[in-house]
């Protein structure tokens, strides 16, 4: 069952200091919850704090890695104690990498994997053990049946889709599409929801801030550059994904594909997979 709405919640969000999670933290602030802003950029998570306090209950920003599991252990503890269990946890925080899977190096792997899955599970670990055994202690109301929480995790739309042109994020954000619907079955019986959310493209920094493996094509700057035009063109604002993300809180979604190309190839996958292994072959712009 949803959480009613955020009047006096808690929520967490990593990676809030820009694009998609500043939006989702502004968002949940409106709606009424406080918002912790993490984000391996400080001073950006403090903007988003203080844009925060301008809408709604504000809230506190933390410097954080997600990819470090000790980081997130202490940040979580920290969470717990200045604040209390949040009732939203928010793993947003990714990055991006393109470019062919023969070319990429091992650390180029190490790092994605580290942040964008890594990271999902350190804060589902970690948050999702505070909600259950707080929701352990509470007396069990089915007028309220919804005071676990809830955990929302962003994947992408390339979790429904092979590409070429990015073999490890597609990887990365089909395993946090995995791992949300194994743990919604888990958490259930603790009323907890979780939600994966898969947006297509949205018109953010990802690109600008993202690793271009070069492989034998062009320098990657142009490819970086290309990238940066074809999200900006699309002109899909992370606000937008924000107001799903919120829906789906509130309605305790289990999968949220968000935009044209989430919808098509959501619906791809499950009517026509031989179609997104033709459009898998599509090159990077040079490639
Ligand atoms: N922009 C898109 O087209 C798009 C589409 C689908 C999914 N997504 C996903 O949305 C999420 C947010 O991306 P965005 O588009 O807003 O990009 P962005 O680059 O604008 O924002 C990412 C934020 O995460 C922070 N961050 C990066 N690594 C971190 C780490 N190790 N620990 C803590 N914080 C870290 C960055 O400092 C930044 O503030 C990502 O998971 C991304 O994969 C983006």
């Amino acid at each position: 069952m949803p959480l009613a709405h955020f009047d006096g919640a808690l929520a967490v969000v990593t990676g809030a200091g820009s694009g998609i999670g500043r939006a989702i933290a502004l968002a949940l602030a409106e709606s009424g919850a406080s918002v912790i802003a993490a984000d391996i950029d400080l001073p950006a998570a403090e903007r988003t704090v203080t844009r925060a306090k301008t809408v709604g209950a504000g809230g506190a920003a933390y410097q954080v890695d997600v990819a470090d599991a000790g980081a997130m252990e202490a940040f979580a503890a920290e969470v717990k104690d200045a604040h209390r269990v949040p009732d939203i946890v928010v793993n947003n925080a990714g990055i991006a990498l393109a470019g062919p899977f023969l070319d990429t190096e091992l650390d180029d792997w190490h790092r994605i994997v580290d942040v964008n899955l890594w990271g999902v599970i350190h804060g589902c670990r970690l948050f999702g053990r505070q909600m259950r055994d707080r929701v352990a202690a509470l007396p069990n109301k089915p007028d309220k049946p919804n005071l676990g929480g809830h955990i929302v995790n962003i994947s992408s739309a390339s979790a429904f889709a092979p590409w070429r042109a990015m073999p490890a994020y597609c990887t990365t954000k089909a395993a946090v599409l995995m791992l949300s619907e194994s743990l919604r079955a888990e958490l259930a019986g603790h009323r907890i929801g979780v939600t994966a959310v898969c947006p297509g493209f949205v018109s953010t920094d990802l690109v600008k801030n993202g690793s271009f493996v070069e492989g034998d094509t062009a320098a990657p700057g142009k490819l970086r550059q290309r990238g940066q035009q074809a999200i900006q063109l699309r002109n899909y604002p992370p606000e937008k994904v924000a107001e799903r993300v919120v829906h789906a809180i509130v309605k305790n979604k289990p999968v949220v594909p968000v935009n044209f190309e989430g919808h098509l190839l959501h619906a791809l996958s499950r009517v026509s997979p031989a179609t997104l292994r033709l459009l898998a072959r599509i090159p990077t712009p040079q490639g």
